[in-house]
């Protein structure tokens, strides 16, 4: 798997700067090595050279030429105390916000000019943040870059995951080997310490006893949202991203539907393939058939579409940056979207975290809700013995990496991170429940009190194994075990905050549904809210815990924790205290 934008970016930076203190005469062949791996990271092994006709495409993140314009405003449309809040932008302004200077795109096209690349094949994407160059060859790439691509494989993975992919493994970037996994997992998988998609492996089925499952009806009436008629529905919805050729089945929606939500039987899912991404209604798989069943079960009527990723003809191409891509050039992008995937392996570099980072922030400012699981391993898997024989939790893993891309995003500070829960009377931290804090994020100023307050009370447990001045996780949590779910005709069992995304997105939808029908604004980047006025609506968790790493986590206490952040919503107490804006001033 090829992850490029990355540090393309400060290469030009460099090369920029280097120019422009000389008399004009660039030389393109003037890099810095801006990451590089000494020895393929365990797991991947090396396929040599790609064949010289290969073709790939390369991704420019450029740097905005004000470059905290657009979230700065993120910040004014999302605070329910700014005058701003709710004027969210049009896609035409953030492109006016993110725009690099115009000298920036003198030199890179002189640059791509003097490699020739030619002009047809360079187009500005990503909401104005980057520049697509389609169709470049492997020769022209390594020259452009000063790099060597190669074909590399996980070797655990190959057959899953399709994962060839393009590295540049020494010099220049794109230096960035992981393979993305849902966060869904039936339980034997689950003592296994396995990470792949349920599908065609061990899972139990139920028995006709629901008694002891988190059903869509128990969900309903725990978050209080029985009552609620959506009202918008016409106006309103929810997207669900899906990677790795795993997509839903209406025959199953239609099964769990019939049983677990029967006043919606002709309840549907709208598919949208992007960038090649898969979809045979017959083969489905686990993640996306439990995200969409309870997103559908929980909100329904309000529409649900599925989008599932591909990576381009050669399957080349970085699964979110062909969303991304696409997403961003939309009309009408549902108001709330989920993402339940993380990145199995820790390495990627920071440039594409804060990339992928400002994309989401693009999100928010178009007023869209994102919601990321937070993964289930509580605060890390394995002893988390870095190189220097300290433990770490989650964020630096061992050896010369950073962390995974998406728990890196999940710690993105302009998504709204969803952690796990059990249980009921009291409801309780679900052990798995991803949790910590970030290597690469600072805290956002709307965390700083809640998360202060949780430090305070930490002490000098665990000092060193965390990152004490850095963005926590989650924001909030939901329901995260023992789920019955329909795959190809069988009703299974599955569990992970995989589903605990969707169930809070469906909420979240739900709310929206509320503010449409009443002629308001909806929600969009909810941190800033959640932390907020939002925050006495929701349920505190104050006990369970968070294992991992050979320790006992951190522990869910009263206000934020790292374990199930500000707790779970409650939908009539949030319902009279959703900010209140006609979009009139
Ligand atoms: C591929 O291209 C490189 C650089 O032009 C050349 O040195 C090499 O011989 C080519 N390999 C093949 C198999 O054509
Ligand atoms: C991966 O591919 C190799 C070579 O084609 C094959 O031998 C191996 O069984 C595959 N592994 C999996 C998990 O499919
Ligand atoms: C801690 O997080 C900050 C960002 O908040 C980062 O700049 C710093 O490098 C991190 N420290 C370590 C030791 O990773």
């Amino acid at each position: 798997m090829r992850y490029h934008l990355i540090s393309v970016l400060s290469v030009l930076a460099a090369i920029l700067l280097g120019s422009l203190a000389k008399p004009f005469s660039p030389r393109w062949d003037d890099m810095r090595t801006k990451h590089s791996w000494n020895a393929v990271p365990e797991n991947w092994e090396s396929l040599g050279n790609p064949l010289n006709g290969t073709t790939i495409n390369l991704y420019v993140a450029l740097k905005a030429h004000h470059k905290n314009a657009l979230i700065d405003t993120l910040y004014e449309v999302s605070d329910p105390n700014h005058p701003r809040y709710g004027t969210y932008l049009s896609k035409e302004r953030i492109a006016e916000l993110v725009s690099p200077p115009p000298r920036t795109l003198e030199f890179v096209n002189l640059w791509l000019e003097y490699h020739g690349v030619p002009s047809s094949s360079v187009s500005m994407t990503h909401g104005g943040t980057t520049l697509t160059l389609s169709g470049v060859s492997i020769i022209q790439a390594n020259a452009l870059l000063g790099a060597s691509y190669q074909l590399y494989r996980h070797v655990e993975t190959n057959e899953t995951y399709r994962p060839h992919g393009w590295l540049v493994q020494t010099v220049v970037p794109t230096t960035c080997f992981s393979t993305p996994h849902t966060q869904w997992h039936s339980p034997h998988k689950r003592s296994g310490g396995a990470k792949k998609p349920v599908s065609g492996g061990p899972v139990t089925v139920l028995s006709s006893r629901d008694g002891d499952w988190t059903t869509p009806s128990f969900l309903r009436s725990l978050y209080k949202t029985t009552e609620y008629t959506p009202a918008a529905a016409d106006r309103n919805a929810i997207g669900i991203v899906g990677i790795l050729n795993d997509y839903p089945s209406p025959e199953d929606l239609a099964m769990f539907v019939s049983e677990y939500r029967s006043d919606g039987t002709d309840a549907a899912i709208t598919i949208v393939q992007v960038n090649g991404g898969g979809y045979d209604p017959t083969n489905p798989a686990g993640e996306s058939n439990l995200d969409t069943q309870y997103a559908v079960a929980m909100a329904y009527p309000t529409p649900v579409i599925f989008y599932s990723v591909g990576r381009g003809p050669e399957g080349t191409t970085d699964w979110l940056v062909s969303w991304f891509s696409y997403i961003l050039m939309e009309d009408n992008i549902p108001q709330t979207i989920s993402i339940s995937y993380v990145i199995d392996e820790r390495f990627t570099s920071k440039e594409y975290a804060m990339y992928m980072c400002a994309q989401f922030g693009m999100l928010g400012a178009l007023g869209v809700s994102v919601l990321v699981s937070t993964g289930d391993d509580g605060v890390g898997r394995g002893d988390c013995v870095a190189n220097d024989g300290s433990v770490r939790f989650i964020s630096s893993f061992p050896a010369t990496c950073m962390c995974g891309i998406l728990s890196q995003l999940g710690r993105s500070p302009y998504v709204t991170a969803v952690g796990g829960t059990t249980g009921s009377e009291p409801e309780f931290a679900a052990s798995l429940s991803g949790g910590g804090f970030s290597n690469i994020f600072q805290r956002p100023y709307y965390q700083e009190q809640a998360v202060t307050e949780f430090l305070q009370h930490l002490g000098n447990q665990y000092l060193g194994k965390y990152n004490a001045t850095s963005r926590g996780i989650p924001d909030i949590s939901a329901q995260a075990l023992n789920f019955p779910v329909f795959i190809k005709g069988e009703k299974v069992v599955g569990y992970g905050t995989s589903v605990s995304a969707p169930i809070v997105a469906a909420m979240i939808s739900l709310l929206n549904d509320y503010l449409i029908s009443q002629g308001k604004v909806t929600l969009g980047f909810l941190n800033p809210w959640l932390y907020g006025t939002g925050m006495s609506g929701l349920t505190d968790i104050t006990s369970g815990s968070n294992p991992g790493c050979n320790t006992d986590g951190f522990s869910a206490i009263e206000g934020w924790d790292p374990v199930t952040g500000l707790g779970t919503l409650d939908f009539q107490r949030l319902l009279p205290i959703l900010p209140d804006y006609d979009g009139a001033g």
